[in-house]
């Protein structure tokens, strides 16, 4: 059974202290490095002096550097931890999409996680986080470099109740979702190159790998993994022309991963819940078009071993690419193990 739907009474007392801990964290980190005093914790979230400090203790046992001194109170001294399982949960509480948040330190990868929980009996549709993954897959049987405390390394477990041929879909979905919080959380301007990476100043910072366990017209589960380089520094030699971080596009200043989750989460749900319960796919498309930095260019369509070019005019409504072939001919490529780069390079 999905973890935040139980409400027996152990349930309820967890998840009140992890909001507790939650909430003093906000606290503090809102007085931006000044004291807080255990009075006005206590009172703001109406829980006993005892209560404070108990859980102060609790949250420097995971990790987070709180100084307390007589008659002054609570201080933030390093906030370098600000994904974790409690804030996680806590952040996502409210999402009726995700009915499980899980998190680990390090993991192989999490849309392997992911495919083994969809295949018990009646999952949950679940989110999984990990800050580091030891064998992170990308697109086409590449390796995805996932280094601890540095990205945002998620899947997202799914049910849809529409048919496997409307699973692409969902890629589209997740590039608008996240590309809009990443512009909100950090000023950044992002592009989408069709139909699963998303763009800083020409190079690569996110990347979207969905995978489908499905019957001819039954999707049995959906994993839409999602990375995105955060606070990385270095890139290997073979990527660094074409990647980077949102931190090294933003003059090295940290960015908070846990933000972006949460903006992701809401976007996307809105996004899911208009095309599946409206049937409007419309905002997404169109959020697409916009952002596009494939469109209007000419384009080199890679499936397999064979290569051609072609012009990128538009993205239809069922979220395919309409290219121009040299023959003069109009043709809709369809999302799946085909790769398109700009004719001079990664975009
Ligand atoms: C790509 O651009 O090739 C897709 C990269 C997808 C990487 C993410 S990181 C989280 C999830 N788990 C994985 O093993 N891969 C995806």
């Amino acid at each position: 059974m999905c973890a935040h739907l139980c409400y027996n009474n152990n349930e309820i007392i967890y998840r009140k202290s992890d909001a507790v801990k939650a909430e003093i964290m906000k606290l503090l980190r809102a007085q931006q490095g000044e004291y807080v005093s255990g009075e006005e914790i206590s009172k703001q979230l109406k829980v006993s002096r005892t209560a404070v400090w108990k859980n102060i203790n609790l949250l420097r046992n995971e990790g987070y550097e709180i100084l307390s001194v007589t008659n002054k109170g609570y201080r933030l001294i390093s906030d370098v931890k600000e994904l974790n399982e409690v804030e996680l949960k806590y952040a996502l509480k409210d999402y009726k999409l995700i009915e499980e948040a899980l998190f680990f330190d390090t993991i192989d990868s999490t849309n392997q996680k992911a495919k083994s929980i969809g295949s018990q009996l009646d999952f949950c549709q679940s989110l999984i986080v990990s800050d580091e993954q030891t064998s992170g897959k990308g697109r086409l049987g590449r390796q995805w470099e996932s280094e601890k405390g540095t990205g945002i390394w998620m899947s997202l477990l799914l049910k849809p109740n529409f048919t496997p041929d409307l699973a692409s879909r969902i890629t589209l979905m997740a590039a608008a979702a996240m590309s809009d919080a990443i512009e909100s959380e950090t000023g950044l301007e992002t592009s989408i190159k069709w139909p699963n990476d998303i763009v800083v100043g020409g190079k690569k910072v996110c990347g979207i790998l969905t995978e489908l366990n499905a019957e001819l017209n039954h999707i049995n589960y959906l994993v839409l993994g999602i990375g995105v380089n955060v606070n990385t520094k270095n890139f290997d030699d073979e990527i660094k022309d074409k990647a980077t971080s949102l931190s090294l596009e933003s003059n090295n200043k940290w960015i908070n991963r846990l933000n972006i989750i949460k903006l992701f989460v809401e976007k996307f749900e809105i996004y899911y819940n208009q095309f599946v319960n409206e049937n409007d796919f419309r905002p997404v498309i169109e959020y697409n078009r916009r952002k596009s930095i494939t469109l209007n260019k000419e384009v080199e369509i890679i499936s397999g071993n064979v290569k051609k070019i072609a012009f990128a005019l538009d993205i239809d409504m069922n979220g395919n690419l309409i290219v121009k072939n040299s023959n003069g001919s109009n043709e809709a490529i369809y999302y799946g193990e085909v790769s398109v780069r700009g004719v001079n390079g990664y975009v």
